[in-house]
């Protein structure tokens, strides 16, 4: 399977794909990472790894989001790309973006789906008090951090936890189950059916 992956900045997450597709048996390649942002360090990341990278900057469309998502789509397509993953990719797709990958576009997000949607899930989970954080891979809908979950993995909230401690423990799960989301893709056993996905086979 042909993934391409989004950034916008630090790209651990892209470390992890990167990681688990230099895995002979992993049955995933990444043909594209593309960031929005010309000094992303997920590029540097990406470029020791051998994968081919293109910058396509907002900034060059001022006013015209469709310009900007036709041009991301354009060199998504000509890489031959599948599977789109965001991997901190810090712009919100519209539903034409959205709409054109359904089903092929899918997004980690530190926390346990559908509990704190956007921005500061970690300084908002130690705030109400839960005694479970973690993270969700999940397909992409219009509305964000929203439709069928993939995978998640809980991370347990401990005493003395701050957001940075809290944010470093949920961030080791999610570069464990990322690969094992687009493995899970990669490999035909996710259905999206209505809001869920239905999964076969033994689970990683
Ligand atoms: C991760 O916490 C991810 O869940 C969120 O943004 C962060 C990106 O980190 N969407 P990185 O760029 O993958 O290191």
């Amino acid at each position: 399977l042909r993934v391409g992956v989004l950034i916008s900045g630090r790209g651990s997450n892209l470390q992890a794909l990167l990681d688990a597709c230099a895995a002979p048996d992993f049955p995933a390649e990444i043909a594209l990472v593309l960031s929005n942002k010309a000094d992303a360090y997920g590029l540097e990341r990406a470029a020791s790894a051998g994968v081919p990278t293109a910058v396509v900057s907002h900034r060059d469309f001022p006013g015209d989001k469709r310009a900007f998502e036709e041009a991301m789509d354009a060199r998504l397509r000509a890489a031959g790309v599948e599977l789109v993953c965001l991997a901190g990719f810090m712009r919100l797709l519209s539903p034409w973006f959205v709409d054109t990958w359904r089903d092929r576009l899918i997004n980690i997000h530190p926390s346990l789906l559908p509990s704190f949607k956007g921005l500061d899930t970690h300084g908002r989970a130690l705030a109400a008090g839960v005694r479970f954080h973690g993270c969700t891979v999940h397909y992409v809908r219009p509305e964000m951090d929203e439709g069928p979950i993939i995978a998640q993995a809980a991370v347990p909230v401990l005493p003395g936890d701050d957001a940075h401690t809290l944010a470093d423990r949920v961030l080791e799960s999610e570069h464990r189950i990322y690969p094992q989301a687009v493995r899970l893709i990669a490999e035909g056993r996710t259905r999206v059916e209505g809001d869920r996905v239905l999964l076969s086979g033994d689970m990683p």
